[in-house]
């Protein structure tokens, strides 16, 4: 049977992509942020994942703000990196894995969770960003991420999003999921997005060090009482895009109910307008 072994937890901030792209990453700035991610590329090597399960939001960019799906599911075989504006990002296209995506819808859905199903669609820095920290710069055409992933798409973008607790008994769902797909796979979660950051408005450049520590804390030791702070709570403490850890809620609801082994865990501020947060946690 598939099984999930682990759990990794990590910013997305877009100007770390263009960092890797432009070779930048060695500048003072950005070799603090990617400091945090040389034990991470090197454990992903060593854990040998068949499968990702990616949990990330889209930004207006595959979905646009025409139609707005809260849960969606990529089950196509591949996708390709978007165009945000300056071209699409040159790193290796994304692999898919249907037979598991379709296996998961058909679960998860029977278990009442209402998802999209998404044949086609570009991924953005959401998805892109989390798979270059985790595996460092690639070549676009003979390169390749480790393993095939699932994108699952997040609506944190346009009110209403979903609540933490939905998130978490979400994951709970995914976990189950996979636990009754008929293949020897090893499959990650990962969950993505924030920590604090806020894009716009007065407060544009909030950053809650504090409550941002306080949650990764909490959600490595209390994760089902986390899940009970409101969205409220995330946009006052961590800002308007702090909402994107919502998101890694899903991700830890996929993990068992025993505690997890922390394997490795960063925090750093600055990286763009964005406080970056990662965690591996493995399965017992
Ligand atoms: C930044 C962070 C984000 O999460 C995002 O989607 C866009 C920009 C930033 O820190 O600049
Ligand atoms: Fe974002």
């Amino acid at each position: 049977m598939a099984r999930i072994t682990a759990s990794v937890y990590t910013s997305h901030v877009p100007a770390i992509g263009a960092a890797l792209d432009q070779g930048k990453s060695d500048e003072p700035y950005w070799r603090k942020v990617f400091a945090g991610y040389e034990f991470s590329r090197q454990w992903l090597k060593e854990s040998r994942p068949d499968v990702i399960f990616l949990v990330y939001n889209d930004h207006a960019t595959a979905f646009s703000l025409d139609f707005i799906p809260t849960f969606a599911i990529g089950t196509a075989a591949g996708y390709a990196p978007a165009d945000e504006g300056w071209g699409p990002r040159p790193v290796p296209k994304v692999t898919g894995h249907p037979e598991l995506a379709s296996h998961i819808a058909q679960s998860v859905i029977q278990d009442d969770f209402d998802l999209t199903i998404v044949n086609r669609m570009d991924v953005d820095h959401g998805l892109t960003v989390p798979l270059s920290l985790m595996c460092g710069a690639q070549d676009p055409v003979h390169g390749a991420w480790p393993c095939p992933v699932i994108p699952f798409a997040v609506n944190v973008v346009q009110y209403p999003v979903p609540s933490g607790r939905r998130c978490f008994a979400l994951g709970r769902a995914i976990r189950k999921a996979v636990a009754s797909y008929d293949a020897d796979l090893n499959v990650q979660v990962w969950g993505t997005g924030g920590m604090s950051h806020q894009l716009q408005g007065p407060r544009a450049g909030l950053i809650n060090a504090e409550w941002d520590n306080r949650f990764l804390d909490r959600l490595i030791a209390e994760p089902d009482k986390l899940a009970e702070v409101p969205h409220i709570e995330y946009v006052r403490e961590a800002g308007s895009e702090g909402i994107e850890l919502v998101m890694w809620l899903i991700a830890r609801g996929a993990m068992s109910d025993a505690p997890p082994r922390v394997r490795h865990r960063f925090y750093h501020v600055p990286a763009s307008n964005t406080a970056v947060g990662h965690l591996i946690l493995e399965n017992a």
